[in-house]
C-alpha cells in the first residue's frame, strides 16, 4: 500500500481525518523552519483548500513549495482534497488545481474532518487504487 502525504494547518481537520485512515502518512510541515519534506516513493496527496477572497491561492503555499521539488512531484499518483461546501464554487478546488498541474486523478473530496463514510470510502479506495497502480506497473 502506498503512502499518504498531507498538509493541515493548526485547525488540524485534515490531520484528524488522516489519523482515522490508519494508513502510513507523512505531514508537510506548516512552518518552513521545520525543513522541507522529501518523499522518495509513490504517494497520494491529501490537501485542504484555502482560497483568498479573490478566489486565488486555493493550494496552500507549503504544498506548492513541496510540489516545486521535482523529486517530490515525480512521485505523486493522485490527489484528495478537503474543504467546506459553504464556499460554494471553490469547494475542494485545490484538488482540481493539483490534478491539472500534476496530471494525476482527483480521487476524492470531503468536508472538514470527514464523516465515517468518507473514512471508509477513502480506505477502500486507497486499497483498490494501489492495487491497480501495481498492476499497471507490471
Ligand atoms: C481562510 C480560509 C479559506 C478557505 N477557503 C476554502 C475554499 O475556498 N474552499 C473550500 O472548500 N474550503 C475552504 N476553506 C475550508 C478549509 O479547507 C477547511 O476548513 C479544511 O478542513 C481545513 O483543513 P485543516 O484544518 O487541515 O487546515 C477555507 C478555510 C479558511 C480558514
Amino acid at each position: 500500500m502506498g503512502l499518504i502525504v498531507y498538509f493541515s494547518t493548526r485547525s488540524e481537520n485534515t490531520h484528524r481525518f488522516v489519523g482515522k485512515l490508519g494508513l502510513r502518512a507523512r505531514r508537510i510541515p506548516v512552518s518552513p523552519a521545520d525543513g522541507p519534506l522529501e518523499i522518495k516513493e509513490p504517494y497520494v496527496l491529501v490537501v485542504p483548500t484555502y482560497c483568498g477572497d479573490d478566489g486565488r491561492g486555493a493550494v496552500p503555499k507549503q504544498v506548492i513549495r513541496f510540489l516545486n521539488d521535482a523529486d517530490n512531484r515525480s512521485h505523486i499518483r493522485g490527489v484528495i482534497a478537503a474543504g467546506n461546501s459553504n464556499f460554494g464554487a471553490t469547494y475542494g478546488i485545490a484538488g482540481d488545481v493539483i490534478s491539472a498541474k500534476c496530471q494525476v486523478p482527483y480521487l476524492y473530496r470531503f468536508e472538514l474532518l470527514g464523516t465515517d463514510e468518507d473514512v471508509a470510502n477513502v480506505k477502500n479506495g486507497m486499497e483498490r487504487f494501489w492495487t491497480s497502480q501495481h498492476s499497471n506497473a507490471l
